[in-house]
This record gives structure tokens, sequence and C-alpha cells, in this order.
């Protein structure tokens, strides 16, 4: 448990809110979600809602490959999101409305249309050769090495212009930069100073794991064991122990110098370093805090996405976050995001409830997936009109189901674009129903029960940045802790199980229910027991003895 008496700073205190762009709003009718469409929705975003820093996924220049995950050019807008200008725009409406907002920093790889790539590519002895990272045929004409690409498949692609194969952890379309080389370095950097100048308030970094790979390219070794890198399987790419194309020690340096970028604008921050950290070796993943703390200032931590949901897995994972990470650190949690099945599908919508009232109560900062809001699944798409790349190389639905468009209202295409356009992902079956709209007029939705929490929490120092304390003895299927600020204490108290569970507080004589994810029994006051009803999460409000 760790209370801290400073004055916290936003993204600490503050609640984080994915955006997908292209699947937000799409406010010129081409199907596809845009900034301006964004801009549309900030008073939604600030006031209905009520979350306070944006994170927006990329707008950059992009052959879209990836859907945007492959830059052209760091510094500008892709003109399916809009430009510079609408940018600005954006920035400026939710600074006036109080939100921060982060953008999508994408560091291991640039698109191969990238004016770099086009050079580097173009000759051998080309100035930009050596930023990416190029490698001769074995002497038998075999691969440099056997590092494979997440994407499937090997990580190297054969140029026959210049007889080199260079390397694309992701796909082909997406050249691995060379991290070593300080030209690509400074290049890099100065994006983000690029985009720090122009306000932003930090940046979610993409695949920072993999930037650093050994410079002497080894193979990596077998990996006999099955050890599963990350918290889904990975077949092929599991095969081999990523000891030198993933999270290497390296790596600390390039964090350390990005935060060295942020520490530059300290008159005008504070600003966040979000890393997107696939690592689920909890100590080294702490690690990337920094020995002074001075890495990233929020690894992300994906440990919820994979775990078994059940009280004592959750339980057992903050346990772990409160023991790992460094002092001074600060916890994080997520439930979804663009790559991942929506939480909704993956636990069944009354957990999904539960799930919220836990990512808004435990102690850190939370990150909500655009959607999940609303408690939206996943949408099938059929094989034959799979988008996502990962998608149609592994012969899925890939990541297209959690992308799919944002329910704004009752409208033949759910407000997310003009009726008659068709949007570039279906929109889900039952959006009459599930949209911000009829949501908000609902006082049992899902969503009235995310503003609330947010707005519980908002006020109350304890729900933020106040001390956690788990309960023990409590029965199979709950998992209880309290929240404290000084005299300020609440106790959230989560039933995981289909059936009542009957809870005992003697340590609290009495306590008011202020929220329950049923959203029926505000104000109700307990003594010393009270019943959790099937799938349902209270947050208490104790009275001191
Ligand atoms: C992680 C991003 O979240 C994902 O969408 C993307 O495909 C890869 N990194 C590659 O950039």
């Amino acid at each position: 448990m760790e209370q801290s008496d400073q004055q916290p700073l936003w993204w600490q205190s503050g609640v984080i809110y994915q955006i997908y762009p292209r699947s937000f709003r799409d406010s010129d009718g081409n199907g596809t979600g845009d900034l301006a469409g964004v801009i549309e929705k900030l008073d939604y975003l600030s006031d209905a809602l009520g979350v306070d820093a944006l994170w927006l996924s990329p707008f950059y220049p992009s052959p879209m490959a990836d859907f945007g995950y492959d830059v052209a050019d760091y510094c500008a807008v892709d003109p399916l999101f809009g430009d510079l200008d609408t940018f600005d725009r954006l920035l400026a409406g939710a600074h006036e409305r109080d939100m921060r907002v982060i953008i999508d920093f994408v560091p291991n790889h640039s698109s191969d249309q990238h004016l770099w790539f086009v050079e580097s590519r173009s000759s051998r002895d080309n100035p930009k050769r050596d930023w990416y990272i190029w490698a001769d045929a074995k002497p038998d004409g075999a691969l440099p090495n056997n590092w494979l690409s997440i994407f499937g498949g090997p990580a190297w692609q054969w140029d026959e212009a210049t007889g080199q194969y260079y390397l694309h952890t992701f796909l082909t379309e997406q050249p691995d930069l060379n991290w070593h080389n300080p030209q690509v370095r400074t290049a890099m950097l100065d994006a983000l100073r690029f985009w720090l100048a122009r306000g932003v308030d930090g940046f979610r970094i993409d695949a920072i794991h993999c930037v650093m790979k050994d410079r002497e390219l080894r193979d990596n070794p077998p990996n006999t064991e099955g050890i599963q890198l990350i918290h889904r399987p990975q077949p092929e790419y599991d095969s081999q122990l990523h000891v030198y194309d993933y999270a290497t020690d390296e790596l600390h340096g390039v964090l350390r110098e990005i935060r060295g970028v942020l520490d530059e604008f300290v008159a005008t921050g504070p600003w966040v370093g979000i890393g997107e950290i696939h690592v689920f070796d909890w100590p080294k993943w702490a690690s990337y805090y920094g020995q002074q703390l001075d890495e990233l200032h929020l690894p992300f931590n994906f440990g919820l996405l994979g775990i078994e949901w059940d009280a004592a897995s959750v339980r057992e994972l903050v346990v772990e976050m409160e023991r790992v990470i460094p002092p001074g650190g600060w916890p994080n949690y997520v439930l979804g995001n663009h790559d991942e099945p929506r939480i909704a599908s993956r636990i069944g919508p009354e957990q999904a409830r539960v799930a919220m009232m836990l990512l808004l109560t435990l102690r850190g900062t939370p990150t909500i997936y655009n959607g999940d809001e609303l408690g939206m699944f996943d949408v099938p798409v059929p094989l034959d009109a799979v988008q996502d790349p990962w998608g149609q190389h592994t012969g899925t639905m890939g990541r297209d189901p959690e992308r799919s468009p944002m329910l704004w209202n009752a409208s033949p295409s759910a407000g997310f674009t003009t009726p008659d356009v068709t949007p570039w992902l279906p929109i889900e079956d039952g959006y009459e129903l599930l949209n911000v709209e009829a949501q908000l007029a609902d006082q049992t939705s899902m969503l009235t029960l995310t503003r609330r929490l947010l707005s519980l929490r908002r006020a109350s120092r304890a729900l933020t940045t106040g001390g956690y304390q788990p309960v023990d003895g409590v029965p199979d299927d709950c998992f209880i802790w309290e929240r404290i600020s000084g005299a300020d204490r609440y106790l959230i108290a989560l039933n995981f199980a289909s059936q009542p569970r009957t809870l005992a507080f003697p340590a609290h004589p009495s306590g008011t229910i202020v929220l329950s994810t049923h959203l029926d029994r505000d104000g109700e006051e307990l003594l010393t027991t009270f019943e959790l009803r099937p799938h349902e999460g209270c947050v208490i409000h104790v009275v001191p003895l």
C-alpha cells in the first residue's frame, strides 16, 4: 500500500480514454473516422463521460498497411484524418475542456513508403542505408538469422535491387528503424519535440520493447520449455526465446533519452510517457520505470488482459503490481485496446460491469478503450472481408472485431458515419439500444455506470491517489479492498461469481453503498454484513468508528 501526500499529477489522478480514430466518428462521410469527428465528440468526452486525457491512435500520413502503424511522415496528419490545422483544433478543444492529449509514437518501424526508407533501399551506399537494419544473406544463401515477424513468417525481406535483406518485426511494409544509429535517434527524438512544441501532453509509445535489437544479430535460442512470451499464444513466434530481438538491456538507454526529451519541456509539463511493453515477467516489466524513475512514467500494464477472470487471479495480479513497482512509481491498468478482444466479449456483459468498477477504483491510472464504456462486443467480420493485415496473414478475423465503429445513436449507421455510407467495418448488431444516446437516457446502462464511477472517482482523493489495502478472509469469488486518504475511506467489493455471496466487515460497523454495478442500491446503509448479488460490485463509503 502506498499513499502519496503530494499533489498528484494529472496522469496519476486522471483517466485516459483511448480513441481509435478510424472507428470513432466519421465527420466527412467516407466511412472512416477522422480528427474532425473527434472534435465533434469532445463535449461527450469531457462532460457526458468525464475522462481526463485522450490517447489518439496514429493519424500520421500512412499507406495504411497496418492502419496507421506504418508511418510515412512522423510530423504530419494523413488527409484521411484531416490536417495539422484539424489536429491543432482538436488539441485546443481538448485543452479548453481541461482534457489532455496523448498521441501515439511509433519508433520501432516506419512505413516502407517513408522517404527515409525509400532512400535507404535505393543503394547500399545511400547515407540513410544504416537508418534501417540491413543484412547479407548467409554464405549458403540462408536468411541472416532466425528472427521471426510477430505477424508471421521470417522477419527478413529480400531486396532484389540491392541484394540484401531488411528487418521487419511486423509487416514487410513496416521496416525496422535502426536505433543504434545516432542520426535515427536524433530524427525520432526531434519528432517528439515537434509534437511537444505543438502542445501535446504525452506519448503512448508503440512496441517499444522491439527497439534496440542485438547489434550482432545473433540467433534466438529455441524455446524448449514452451514459455509463452505474451498473454496470448503465438505458436510460431513462441518457438524461440526472444533474447536478442525483444526487450533487450539496451532499451533502457533509449527510454532514458525519450524521457530526457520530455524533461526538456518541463516548464510547460508535466508530460507523460506510456510504453507499450508486452513483458509479463513482472520484475523485468517494472524495470522500465527506470532505476531512478527516469524511463517510462507508465509501462502499460496488460496483466488484466491475459489472466483468468476470477477473484484470486485478479487479486494476485494487483498484489504483484504493488510488490514490483518501484517506490515512487505509479501503477496503471488496462482492460482493452484496438489489439485485444473486447472485455465484454471475453468475460460477458455482467462481469464487464465488475471489470469497469475494478479498473476505475484500483490504485493506478486506468485506460478505457473507446466503446468499452458502452459494453460494446466484438463484431464478427466475414473472412473474405477482413481488413486487418494480421488477420489476413493468419486466416482469422484478426483485430477487426474490436475495431468496429463507435455507436452514437440509433440512426442506420449508429451515427458513426452518414446513414447511406458503408462504414469501414460493420456496425454492431443491437446498436439501436447499445448506443451512447440510448444509454445516456437509461439510468441502469453500462454507460451510466461508467459515468458514475468516473464522477465518484474524480470527487474522491481516496479513490484517485489514496492508499490501497486488500481485505483478507473474504469468500471465494470475491475481491475486496479499501482505498484510503485520511478520513476518506472506501471499500470496493466485487463478486466474480454467478451466485450471491455474504460478506462481513467486523472492522467497519457501518457504511453506505454509493454505487452498485446494478445501479439500484444507492444510499443503502450497511451494518456488519451484507450480500453481494451475482456479478455485483459495490463501492461502499465507510463510516469510521
Ligand atoms: C502495436 C499496435 O498497437 C498494433 O496495432 C500494431 O499493429 C503494432 N504495434 C505494430 O505497430
